[in-house]
Parts: structure tokens; sequence; C-alpha cells
């Protein structure tokens, strides 16, 4: 029972945590000129393969060099597919104030 109500609890946060990301918005694919889809991949990705071990950081957070070499350094604790660390660095790249003056 006690279990029960933990792991559901856990979810919520889980879930607390990827609902602080904003969500693509059309006017983020238009601003950045990147397509939709790809930038919503790219946060799908980003959520599943970088809230394991601690909270994600926003886009915003770091210039393009700075995102680059953070994804570098994680990919060596998180399994990463190039496919993933293309779409994740596409979305944090994209997204963030070198691209469209966000954060
Ligand atoms: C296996 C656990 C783990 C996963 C999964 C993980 N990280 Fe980390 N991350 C860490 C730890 C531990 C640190 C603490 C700093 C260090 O040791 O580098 C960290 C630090 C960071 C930092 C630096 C924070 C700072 O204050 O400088 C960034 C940015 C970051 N992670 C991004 C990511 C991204 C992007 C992903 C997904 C590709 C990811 N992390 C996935 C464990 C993880």
């Amino acid at each position: 029972m006690i279990r029960r109500w933990f792991s559901g609890a856990a979810w919520i946060l889980a879930l607390g945590c990827a609902g602080s990301l904003p969500q693509v918005t059309v006017e983020d694919a238009e601003g950045t000129g990147i397509p939709l889809g790809d930038l919503r991949a790219g946060r799908e990705r980003y959520v599943a393969k970088c809230s394991g071990c601690h909270e994600l950081h926003p886009p915003g957070a770091y210039d393009d060099a700075r995102w680059a070499r953070e994804v570098e350094a994680m990919a060596e604790r998180v399994r990463l597919e190039d496919q993933d660390r293309r779409a994740i660095l596409l979305y944090l790249q994209s997204m963030n104030a070198d691209t469209i003056g966000n954060g």
C-alpha cells in the first residue's frame, strides 16, 4: 500500500519536472526555422534521456557552445544514440538565446 502510494507520487513528481519545461510552439518553429516536429522530437528525447538524474536545465540556460559541451559530457553518463544526441542538441541550441532570445 505504502509502496503503491510512493510510486504514484514519484510519477507525479517526474511529470511535474517535465511540465516545467515549456512546450514547443508553432511560434518557436517559425522563430527558429526548425520544423515543429523536429523541435518536439528533440524535447521529447531530452525529457526521456536527461531527466533521470537531475532537473532539466531549460534551453535558455546555456549558449550553443556550452550546450554542445554539456551534452558531450553527459553522453558519458547516459547511453545516447547519435540520433538522440542530434535531436536533443538541435532542440537545446534552437530554443536558446543564440537563436530566438529565449532566457
Ligand atoms: C546518469 C545520470 C545523469 C543523466 C541521465 C544525465 N545527467 Fe546531467 N548530470 C549528472 C550529474 C551527476 C551532474 C553533476 C555535474 C557533473 O558531475 O558533471 C550533471 C550535470 C549536468 C549539467 C551541468 C549542470 C551545471 O550546473 O553545470 C548539465 C547541463 C546536464 N547535466 C545536462 C544533461 C543532459 C543534456 C542530459 C541528457 C543528455 C543529462 N544531463 C543526463 C548526471 C546525469
